[in-house]
Protein backbone atom coordinates (compact mmCIF):
# COMPACT_ATOMS: atom_id res chain seq x y z
CA UNK A 1 0.00 0.00 0.00
CA UNK A 2 1.29 3.48 -0.87
CA UNK A 3 1.83 5.72 2.14
CA UNK A 4 1.72 9.11 0.37
CA UNK A 5 1.12 10.74 -3.01
CA UNK A 6 4.65 11.98 -3.71
CA UNK A 7 5.39 10.94 -7.31
CA UNK A 8 1.97 9.29 -7.65
CA UNK A 9 -1.45 10.39 -8.79
CA UNK A 10 -3.70 11.50 -5.96
CA UNK A 11 -7.07 9.82 -6.57
CA UNK A 12 -10.20 10.82 -4.69
CA UNK A 13 -12.83 8.17 -4.21
CA UNK A 14 -16.11 8.19 -2.34
CA UNK A 15 -19.82 8.30 -2.86
CA UNK A 16 -21.78 10.76 -5.02
CA UNK A 17 -22.01 14.09 -3.23
CA UNK A 18 -18.84 13.61 -1.14
CA UNK A 19 -17.28 16.66 -2.83
CA UNK A 20 -14.64 14.87 -4.93
CA UNK A 21 -14.85 17.32 -7.85
CA UNK A 22 -14.94 20.47 -5.72
CA UNK A 23 -12.17 19.40 -3.33
CA UNK A 24 -10.21 17.77 -6.15
CA UNK A 25 -9.90 21.04 -8.05
CA UNK A 26 -8.89 22.88 -4.85
CA UNK A 27 -6.30 20.26 -3.84
CA UNK A 28 -4.82 20.30 -7.36
CA UNK A 29 -4.38 24.08 -7.13
CA UNK A 30 -2.67 23.77 -3.76
CA UNK A 31 -0.30 21.04 -5.00
CA UNK A 32 0.35 22.76 -8.34
CA UNK A 33 -0.88 19.65 -10.18
CA UNK A 34 -3.25 19.13 -13.07
CA UNK A 35 -6.82 18.15 -12.18
CA UNK A 36 -8.89 15.51 -13.94
CA UNK A 37 -12.54 14.97 -13.16
CA UNK A 38 -13.09 11.47 -14.54
CA UNK A 39 -16.78 12.01 -15.39
CA UNK A 40 -15.99 15.21 -17.33
CA UNK A 41 -13.13 13.41 -19.10
CA UNK A 42 -15.49 10.59 -20.09
CA UNK A 43 -18.06 13.10 -21.37
CA UNK A 44 -15.41 14.95 -23.39
CA UNK A 45 -14.12 11.73 -24.94
CA UNK A 46 -17.55 10.16 -25.58
CA UNK A 47 -19.20 13.37 -26.76
CA UNK A 48 -22.20 12.67 -24.50
CA UNK A 49 -23.17 13.34 -20.87
CA UNK A 50 -22.97 10.62 -18.21
CA UNK A 51 -26.78 10.59 -18.12
CA UNK A 52 -26.96 10.12 -21.90
CA UNK A 53 -24.35 7.33 -21.76
CA UNK A 54 -26.35 5.53 -19.03
CA UNK A 55 -29.50 5.85 -21.16
CA UNK A 56 -27.72 4.76 -24.35
CA UNK A 57 -25.44 1.93 -23.11
CA UNK A 58 -26.88 1.01 -19.69
CA UNK A 59 -24.76 1.03 -16.50
CA UNK A 60 -22.56 -1.85 -17.73
CA UNK A 61 -21.75 -0.01 -20.94
CA UNK A 62 -20.93 3.16 -19.03
CA UNK A 63 -18.65 1.26 -16.62
CA UNK A 64 -16.71 -0.21 -19.54
CA UNK A 65 -16.05 3.28 -20.96
CA UNK A 66 -15.20 4.52 -17.45
CA UNK A 67 -12.63 1.76 -16.96
CA UNK A 68 -10.90 2.57 -20.26
CA UNK A 69 -10.76 6.30 -19.57
CA UNK A 70 -9.54 5.70 -15.98
CA UNK A 71 -6.77 3.46 -17.34
CA UNK A 72 -5.52 6.14 -19.74
CA UNK A 73 -5.70 8.88 -17.07
CA UNK A 74 -3.77 6.76 -14.55
CA UNK A 75 -1.17 5.78 -17.17
CA UNK A 76 -0.03 9.42 -17.53
CA UNK A 77 3.48 9.93 -16.12
CA UNK A 78 2.87 13.41 -14.67
CA UNK A 79 1.22 12.98 -11.24
CA UNK A 80 -2.22 14.60 -11.22
CA UNK A 81 -5.21 14.86 -8.92
CA UNK A 82 -8.02 12.62 -10.18
CA UNK A 83 -11.61 12.80 -8.94
CA UNK A 84 -13.05 9.36 -9.63
CA UNK A 85 -16.72 8.84 -10.32
CA UNK A 86 -18.61 7.25 -7.40
CA UNK A 87 -18.71 3.84 -9.11
CA UNK A 88 -15.28 3.81 -10.73
CA UNK A 89 -13.73 1.59 -8.05
CA UNK A 90 -16.29 -1.16 -8.73
CA UNK A 91 -13.93 -2.22 -11.55
CA UNK A 92 -11.23 -4.66 -10.39
CA UNK A 93 -8.98 -3.37 -13.18
CA UNK A 94 -9.30 0.23 -11.98
CA UNK A 95 -8.66 -0.85 -8.38
CA UNK A 96 -5.47 -2.59 -9.47
CA UNK A 97 -4.28 0.44 -11.47
CA UNK A 98 -4.99 2.70 -8.50
CA UNK A 99 -2.86 0.47 -6.33
CA UNK A 100 0.01 0.60 -8.83
CA UNK A 101 -0.10 4.25 -9.87
CA UNK A 102 -1.99 6.30 -7.28
CA UNK A 103 -2.46 7.18 -3.67
CA UNK A 104 -6.19 6.90 -3.09
CA UNK A 105 -8.04 8.98 -0.50
CA UNK A 106 -11.60 8.14 0.52
CA UNK A 107 -13.56 11.33 0.92
CA UNK A 108 -15.87 10.63 3.85
CA UNK A 109 -19.37 12.05 3.88
CA UNK A 110 -22.45 11.16 5.90
CA UNK A 111 -25.31 9.68 3.83
CA UNK A 112 -27.73 12.57 4.53
CA UNK A 113 -25.32 15.23 3.24
CA UNK A 114 -24.45 13.08 0.22
CA UNK A 115 -28.15 12.73 -0.71
CA UNK A 116 -28.80 16.42 -0.11
CA UNK A 117 -26.04 17.37 -2.54
CA UNK A 118 -26.45 14.62 -5.15
CA UNK A 119 -30.24 14.92 -5.45
CA UNK A 120 -29.82 18.51 -6.63
CA UNK A 121 -27.86 17.31 -9.69
CA UNK A 122 -28.66 15.27 -12.79
CA UNK A 123 -26.91 12.10 -11.59
CA UNK A 124 -28.63 8.99 -12.97
CA UNK A 125 -28.22 7.07 -9.66
CA UNK A 126 -29.53 9.90 -7.47
CA UNK A 127 -33.21 9.88 -8.44
CA UNK A 128 -34.66 7.97 -5.48
CA UNK A 129 -33.56 8.50 -1.85
CA UNK A 130 -34.06 4.91 -0.60
CA UNK A 131 -32.19 3.43 -3.57
CA UNK A 132 -29.46 6.04 -3.11
CA UNK A 133 -28.99 5.20 0.59
CA UNK A 134 -28.99 1.46 -0.12
CA UNK A 135 -26.28 1.99 -2.73
CA UNK A 136 -24.33 4.09 -0.21
CA UNK A 137 -24.27 1.15 2.24
CA UNK A 138 -23.43 -1.35 -0.49
CA UNK A 139 -20.47 0.63 -1.88
CA UNK A 140 -18.94 1.64 1.44
CA UNK A 141 -16.83 -1.55 1.89
CA UNK A 142 -15.41 -1.24 -1.65
CA UNK A 143 -14.29 2.35 -0.97
CA UNK A 144 -12.72 1.32 2.32
CA UNK A 145 -10.89 -1.58 0.75
CA UNK A 146 -9.54 0.58 -2.11
CA UNK A 147 -8.50 3.66 -0.12
CA UNK A 148 -5.01 4.22 1.26
CA UNK A 149 -6.32 6.96 3.59
CA UNK A 150 -9.47 8.86 4.51
CA UNK A 151 -10.28 12.56 4.78
CA UNK A 152 -13.26 14.83 5.32
CA UNK A 153 -12.02 18.25 4.18
CA UNK A 154 -9.43 20.05 2.07
CA UNK A 155 -6.70 20.13 4.73
CA UNK A 156 -7.45 16.47 5.52
CA UNK A 157 -6.92 15.47 1.89
CA UNK A 158 -3.60 17.35 1.66
CA UNK A 159 -2.38 15.87 4.95
CA UNK A 160 -3.35 12.36 3.84
CA UNK A 161 -1.60 12.93 0.49
CA UNK A 162 1.60 13.82 2.33
CA UNK A 163 1.31 10.79 4.64
CA UNK A 164 0.54 12.92 7.70
CA UNK A 165 -1.82 12.02 10.55
CA UNK A 166 -2.77 14.79 12.94
CA UNK A 167 -4.88 13.69 15.89
CA UNK A 168 -4.98 14.02 19.64
CA UNK A 169 -3.92 10.73 21.20
CA UNK A 170 -2.07 9.61 18.03
CA UNK A 171 0.91 8.52 20.13
CA UNK A 172 -1.14 5.66 21.59
CA UNK A 173 -2.20 4.62 18.07
CA UNK A 174 1.34 4.36 16.68
CA UNK A 175 1.00 0.58 16.35
CA UNK A 176 -1.68 1.14 13.68
CA UNK A 177 -0.30 4.36 12.20
CA UNK A 178 3.30 3.36 11.46
CA UNK A 179 3.19 1.66 8.04
CA UNK A 180 4.47 -1.83 7.36
CA UNK A 181 4.84 -4.84 9.60
CA UNK A 182 8.63 -5.22 9.99
CA UNK A 183 10.79 -4.35 12.99
CA UNK A 184 11.14 -0.77 14.21
CA UNK A 185 14.09 1.02 15.79
CA UNK A 186 13.25 4.21 17.64
CA UNK A 187 15.61 7.18 17.58
CA UNK A 188 14.53 9.43 20.43
CA UNK A 189 15.54 12.75 21.94
CA UNK A 190 16.75 11.79 25.43
CA UNK A 191 14.43 14.27 27.16
CA UNK A 192 11.41 13.22 25.12
CA UNK A 193 12.24 9.53 25.64
CA UNK A 194 11.95 10.19 29.37
CA UNK A 195 8.47 11.67 28.92
CA UNK A 196 6.88 9.72 26.06
CA UNK A 197 9.28 6.83 25.37
CA UNK A 198 7.38 4.14 27.27
CA UNK A 199 4.03 5.12 25.69
CA UNK A 200 5.62 4.85 22.24
CA UNK A 201 7.24 1.49 23.00
CA UNK A 202 3.95 0.13 24.34
CA UNK A 203 2.02 1.41 21.32
CA UNK A 204 4.50 -0.23 18.91
CA UNK A 205 4.24 -3.55 20.77
CA UNK A 206 6.21 -6.45 19.35
CA UNK A 207 7.49 -4.44 16.36
CA UNK A 208 9.65 -2.33 18.70
CA UNK A 209 13.18 -3.76 18.38
CA UNK A 210 15.24 -1.14 20.25
CA UNK A 211 15.52 2.52 21.23
CA UNK A 212 18.52 4.76 20.54
CA UNK A 213 18.59 7.86 22.70
CA UNK A 214 20.29 10.92 21.21
CA UNK A 215 21.19 14.21 22.90
CA UNK A 216 18.43 16.80 23.26
CA UNK A 217 18.62 19.77 20.92
CA UNK A 218 21.09 20.72 18.18
CA UNK A 219 23.80 18.49 19.70
CA UNK A 220 21.93 15.57 18.10
CA UNK A 221 22.75 16.78 14.59
CA UNK A 222 26.45 15.91 14.86
CA UNK A 223 28.47 13.47 12.77
CA UNK A 224 29.62 11.75 15.98
CA UNK A 225 25.99 11.02 16.96
CA UNK A 226 25.21 9.83 13.45
CA UNK A 227 28.30 7.62 13.48
CA UNK A 228 27.15 6.05 16.76
CA UNK A 229 23.76 5.36 15.21
CA UNK A 230 25.26 3.80 12.09
CA UNK A 231 27.27 1.47 14.34
CA UNK A 232 24.30 0.41 16.42
CA UNK A 233 21.40 0.19 13.94
CA UNK A 234 20.36 -3.38 13.14
CA UNK A 235 17.12 -2.85 11.25
CA UNK A 236 17.00 -4.11 7.65
CA UNK A 237 15.25 -2.82 4.57
CA UNK A 238 12.00 -4.45 5.69
CA UNK A 239 12.13 -2.34 8.84
CA UNK A 240 11.45 1.22 9.84
CA UNK A 241 13.05 3.99 11.85
CA UNK A 242 10.74 5.99 14.10
CA UNK A 243 12.01 9.45 15.08
CA UNK A 244 10.64 10.79 18.37
CA UNK A 245 11.46 14.38 19.31
CA UNK A 246 11.79 17.88 17.89
CA UNK A 247 13.23 19.07 14.59
CA UNK A 248 16.76 18.13 15.64
CA UNK A 249 15.83 14.49 16.20
CA UNK A 250 13.71 14.21 13.05
CA UNK A 251 16.47 15.86 10.94
CA UNK A 252 19.06 13.42 12.35
CA UNK A 253 16.92 10.27 12.28
CA UNK A 254 15.61 11.09 8.81
CA UNK A 255 19.18 11.42 7.56
CA UNK A 256 20.16 8.18 9.30
CA UNK A 257 17.22 6.51 7.51
CA UNK A 258 18.23 8.09 4.18
CA UNK A 259 21.76 6.71 4.43
CA UNK A 260 21.31 3.41 6.30
CA UNK A 261 21.44 0.57 3.76
CA UNK A 262 21.12 3.22 1.03
CA UNK A 263 17.78 4.31 2.42
CA UNK A 264 15.11 2.68 4.54
CA UNK A 265 11.66 4.09 5.38
CA UNK A 266 11.12 6.28 8.41
CA UNK A 267 8.27 7.71 10.41
CA UNK A 268 8.51 11.11 12.09
CA UNK A 269 6.79 11.65 15.42
CA UNK A 270 7.46 15.34 16.08
CA UNK A 271 6.95 16.54 19.65
CA UNK A 272 7.75 20.27 19.34
CA UNK A 273 5.63 22.95 17.71
CA UNK A 274 8.52 23.63 15.28
CA UNK A 275 8.54 19.94 14.38
CA UNK A 276 4.76 19.67 14.00
CA UNK A 277 4.26 22.74 11.82
CA UNK A 278 7.56 22.64 9.94
CA UNK A 279 10.62 20.46 10.50
CA UNK A 280 9.09 16.97 10.26
CA UNK A 281 7.24 17.80 7.05
CA UNK A 282 8.59 17.77 3.51
CA UNK A 283 11.46 15.29 3.62
CA UNK A 284 14.47 17.56 4.24
CA UNK A 285 16.90 15.77 6.56
CA UNK A 286 20.35 16.90 7.65
CA UNK A 287 23.18 17.03 10.15
CA UNK A 288 25.52 19.92 10.92
CA UNK A 289 29.24 20.27 10.23
CA UNK A 290 31.67 22.59 12.03
CA UNK A 291 31.46 24.79 8.91
CA UNK A 292 27.70 25.30 9.10
CA UNK A 293 24.24 23.99 9.92
CA UNK A 294 22.53 21.41 7.70
CA UNK A 295 25.57 21.11 5.41
CA UNK A 296 25.16 17.36 4.90
CA UNK A 297 21.68 16.13 4.17
CA UNK A 298 19.25 14.38 1.89
CA UNK A 299 15.70 14.65 0.66
CA UNK A 300 14.02 11.59 2.17
CA UNK A 301 10.25 11.87 2.46
CA UNK A 302 8.95 10.14 5.61
CA UNK A 303 6.67 7.18 5.01
CA UNK A 304 4.42 8.67 7.70
CA UNK A 305 4.36 11.69 9.99
CA UNK A 306 2.34 11.14 13.15
CA UNK A 307 1.46 14.38 14.91
CA UNK A 308 -0.08 14.25 18.36
CA UNK A 309 -0.71 17.86 19.45
CA UNK A 310 -1.13 16.50 23.01
CA UNK A 311 2.64 16.03 23.21
CA UNK A 312 2.97 19.84 23.23
CA UNK A 313 1.53 19.91 26.78
CA UNK A 314 4.98 19.21 28.21
CA UNK A 315 6.89 21.53 25.85
CA UNK A 316 8.67 24.42 27.63
CA UNK A 317 7.21 27.87 26.96
CA UNK A 318 10.37 29.07 25.18
CA UNK A 319 10.09 26.18 22.69
CA UNK A 320 6.43 26.98 22.07
CA UNK A 321 7.48 30.56 21.20
CA UNK A 322 9.98 29.20 18.65
CA UNK A 323 7.14 27.29 17.03
CA UNK A 324 4.78 30.27 17.09
CA UNK A 325 7.25 32.27 15.00
CA UNK A 326 7.05 29.57 12.29
CA UNK A 327 3.26 29.40 12.66
CA UNK A 328 2.90 33.18 12.21
CA UNK A 329 5.15 32.97 9.13
CA UNK A 330 2.97 30.17 7.77
CA UNK A 331 -0.25 32.09 8.49
CA UNK A 332 1.08 35.13 6.61
CA UNK A 333 2.08 32.94 3.65
CA UNK A 334 -1.35 31.30 3.51
CA UNK A 335 -3.24 34.52 4.22
CA UNK A 336 -5.05 33.18 7.27
CA UNK A 337 -4.94 34.28 10.93
CA UNK A 338 -3.98 30.81 12.14
CA UNK A 339 -2.39 32.32 15.26
CA UNK A 340 -5.94 32.94 16.57
CA UNK A 341 -6.83 29.22 16.41
CA UNK A 342 -6.64 26.70 19.25
CA UNK A 343 -3.19 25.07 19.19
CA UNK A 344 -4.31 21.70 17.77
CA UNK A 345 -6.14 23.36 14.86
CA UNK A 346 -3.22 25.73 14.26
CA UNK A 347 -0.95 22.69 13.96
CA UNK A 348 -3.30 20.99 11.50
CA UNK A 349 -3.64 24.05 9.25
CA UNK A 350 0.09 24.88 9.25
CA UNK A 351 1.11 21.26 8.67
CA UNK A 352 -1.29 21.03 5.74
CA UNK A 353 0.05 24.26 4.22
CA UNK A 354 3.67 23.13 4.41
CA UNK A 355 2.75 19.66 3.13
CA UNK A 356 1.07 21.12 0.04
CA UNK A 357 4.01 23.40 -0.77
CA UNK A 358 6.51 20.55 -0.37
CA UNK A 359 4.44 18.01 -2.34
CA UNK A 360 4.35 20.58 -5.13
CA UNK A 361 8.09 21.26 -4.97
CA UNK A 362 9.76 18.36 -3.14
CA UNK A 363 13.30 19.32 -4.19
CA UNK A 364 13.13 23.03 -3.37
CA UNK A 365 13.40 24.33 -6.92
CA UNK A 366 10.66 26.96 -6.84
CA UNK A 367 7.57 27.57 -4.65
CA UNK A 368 9.19 25.94 -1.62
CA UNK A 369 11.40 29.03 -1.47
CA UNK A 370 8.50 30.96 0.06
CA UNK A 371 8.99 29.03 3.31
CA UNK A 372 12.16 31.08 3.79
CA UNK A 373 10.15 34.26 4.47
CA UNK A 374 12.18 36.17 7.09
CA UNK A 375 14.75 33.38 7.36
CA UNK A 376 17.53 35.06 5.37
CA UNK A 377 17.72 37.79 8.03
CA UNK A 378 17.09 35.29 10.85
CA UNK A 379 20.05 33.12 9.80
CA UNK A 380 22.32 36.18 9.58
CA UNK A 381 21.39 37.26 13.11
CA UNK A 382 21.84 33.71 14.45
CA UNK A 383 25.28 33.44 12.84
CA UNK A 384 26.32 36.86 14.21
CA UNK A 385 25.11 35.78 17.67
CA UNK A 386 27.23 32.62 17.47
CA UNK A 387 23.93 30.64 17.47
CA UNK A 388 23.24 31.86 20.99
CA UNK A 389 19.87 33.35 19.97
CA UNK A 390 16.56 31.43 20.13
CA UNK A 391 15.50 30.57 16.57
CA UNK A 392 11.98 31.93 17.19
CA UNK A 393 13.34 35.37 18.18
CA UNK A 394 15.57 35.41 15.11
CA UNK A 395 12.66 34.44 12.85
CA UNK A 396 10.37 37.06 14.40
CA UNK A 397 13.00 39.74 13.72
CA UNK A 398 13.68 38.36 10.25
CA UNK A 399 9.96 38.54 9.45
CA UNK A 400 9.91 42.20 10.52
CA UNK A 401 12.73 43.02 8.08
CA UNK A 402 11.23 41.07 5.16
CA UNK A 403 7.78 42.57 5.73
CA UNK A 404 9.13 46.11 6.00
CA UNK A 405 10.96 45.61 2.70
CA UNK A 406 7.68 44.30 1.30
CA UNK A 407 6.03 47.58 2.38
CA UNK A 408 3.45 45.53 4.25
CA UNK A 409 2.47 47.47 7.40
CA UNK A 410 -0.46 45.18 8.20
CA UNK A 411 1.79 42.11 8.39
CA UNK A 412 4.45 44.04 10.34
CA UNK A 413 1.74 44.84 12.92
CA UNK A 414 0.81 41.14 13.17
CA UNK A 415 4.42 40.14 13.85
CA UNK A 416 4.73 42.86 16.48
CA UNK A 417 1.55 41.91 18.30
CA UNK A 418 1.88 38.12 18.05
CA UNK A 419 5.64 37.71 18.53
CA UNK A 420 6.81 41.01 20.10
CA UNK A 421 10.37 40.88 18.72
CA UNK A 422 13.01 43.09 20.36
CA UNK A 423 16.23 44.21 18.59
CA UNK A 424 19.21 42.03 19.49
CA UNK A 425 22.74 43.05 20.40
CA UNK A 426 25.02 41.45 17.79
CA UNK A 427 27.91 42.70 15.70
CA UNK A 428 26.42 44.58 12.72
CA UNK A 429 29.32 43.79 10.36
CA UNK A 430 29.25 40.11 11.28
CA UNK A 431 25.50 39.98 10.56
CA UNK A 432 25.96 41.76 7.21
CA UNK A 433 28.79 39.39 6.23
CA UNK A 434 26.60 36.39 7.14
CA UNK A 435 23.76 37.76 5.02
CA UNK A 436 26.08 37.99 2.00
CA UNK A 437 27.02 34.32 2.51
CA UNK A 438 23.36 33.23 2.39
CA UNK A 439 22.83 30.20 0.13
CA UNK A 440 20.45 32.22 -2.04
CA UNK A 441 22.74 35.26 -2.41
CA UNK A 442 23.90 36.29 -5.86
CA UNK A 443 27.11 38.37 -5.99
CA UNK A 444 26.92 38.89 -2.22
CA UNK A 445 23.36 40.30 -2.31
CA UNK A 446 20.64 37.99 -1.01
CA UNK A 447 17.52 37.12 -3.02
CA UNK A 448 14.55 37.75 -0.78
CA UNK A 449 11.12 36.32 -0.13
CA UNK A 450 8.65 39.19 0.08
CA UNK A 451 4.93 39.33 0.82
CA UNK A 452 2.83 41.43 -1.55
CA UNK A 453 -0.05 40.85 0.84
CA UNK A 454 -1.00 38.01 3.20
CA UNK A 455 -1.41 34.90 1.07
CA UNK A 456 0.67 36.32 -1.78
CA UNK A 457 4.42 35.71 -1.36
CA UNK A 458 7.01 36.22 -4.09
CA UNK A 459 10.54 34.83 -4.06
CA UNK A 460 13.89 35.39 -5.75
CA UNK A 461 13.42 39.17 -5.31
CA UNK A 462 16.29 41.60 -5.66
CA UNK A 463 16.42 44.73 -3.56
CA UNK A 464 19.02 47.53 -3.38
CA UNK A 465 21.85 46.50 -1.04
CA UNK A 466 21.41 49.74 0.92
CA UNK A 467 17.74 48.91 1.66
CA UNK A 468 18.64 45.39 2.78
CA UNK A 469 21.41 46.74 4.98
CA UNK A 470 19.14 49.27 6.63
CA UNK A 471 16.42 46.60 7.18
CA UNK A 472 19.06 44.41 8.86
CA UNK A 473 20.42 47.31 10.93
CA UNK A 474 16.94 48.08 12.27
CA UNK A 475 16.90 44.64 13.93
CA UNK A 476 20.13 45.25 15.85
CA UNK A 477 20.33 47.11 19.16
CA UNK A 478 23.24 49.48 19.87
N1 LIG B 1 13.97 19.65 7.98
C1 LIG B 1 13.32 20.79 7.93
O1 LIG B 1 12.58 21.08 6.98
C2 LIG B 1 13.47 21.75 9.07
C3 LIG B 1 12.64 22.86 9.16
C4 LIG B 1 12.76 23.69 10.27
C5 LIG B 1 13.71 23.42 11.25
N2 LIG B 1 14.52 22.35 11.11
C6 LIG B 1 15.53 22.03 12.13
O2 LIG B 1 14.86 21.76 13.35
C7 LIG B 1 15.75 22.01 14.42
C8 LIG B 1 15.00 22.72 15.52
O3 LIG B 1 13.95 21.90 15.96
P1 LIG B 1 13.13 22.19 17.30
O4 LIG B 1 12.86 23.62 17.40
O5 LIG B 1 12.01 21.22 17.32
O6 LIG B 1 14.18 21.89 18.43
P2 LIG B 1 14.70 20.58 19.22
O7 LIG B 1 14.54 19.37 18.44
O8 LIG B 1 16.05 20.95 19.66
O9 LIG B 1 13.75 20.53 20.49
C9 LIG B 1 13.75 21.60 21.38
C10 LIG B 1 13.84 21.16 22.83
O10 LIG B 1 12.57 20.70 23.25
C11 LIG B 1 12.70 19.45 23.93
N3 LIG B 1 11.44 18.75 23.67
C12 LIG B 1 11.02 18.28 22.49
N4 LIG B 1 9.76 17.83 22.60
C13 LIG B 1 9.40 17.99 23.88
C14 LIG B 1 8.21 17.73 24.60
N5 LIG B 1 7.11 17.27 23.99
N6 LIG B 1 8.19 18.00 25.92
C15 LIG B 1 9.28 18.53 26.53
N7 LIG B 1 10.42 18.83 25.89
C16 LIG B 1 10.48 18.57 24.58
C17 LIG B 1 13.93 18.82 23.36
O11 LIG B 1 14.51 17.93 24.26
C18 LIG B 1 14.83 20.04 23.10
O12 LIG B 1 15.53 20.36 24.27
C19 LIG B 1 16.92 22.80 13.85
O13 LIG B 1 18.05 22.01 13.80
C20 LIG B 1 16.45 23.16 12.44
O14 LIG B 1 17.54 23.22 11.53
C21 LIG B 1 14.41 21.51 10.05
Amino acid sequence: MASHALGRHLALTGFMGAGKSTFGAQVARRLGRGFIDLDRQIEAQAGATVKELFARDGEAGFRAIEETVAASVLAAAEPAVVALGGGAVLSAGTRERLQQRAFTVLLDVDPGTAWERASRTARPLAADEDAFLALFRERRPVYEETADARARDLDGIVLAAAGIDVQAGALDLLGELVPGSGPIEIIADATVAGIHGVAVQLALGSRDASTHEVPAGEAAKAIAVLDRLWRSLRVGRDGMIVALGGGCTTDLAGFAAATWMRGIPWTAVPTTLVGQVDAAIGGKTAVDLPGGKNLVGAFHWPARVVIDPGTLDTLPEAELRNGMAEAVKTGLLMGSNVWELPLAELVRRCASFKAAVCLGDPHDRGPRNQLNLGHTFAHALEAAAGYDLPHGEAVALGLLAALRLSGNDEAVAVVRSELGPKPVRVDREAAWAALARDKKSVGGVPRLVLLEKPGMPTWGNEAPAADIRSALDSLIAD
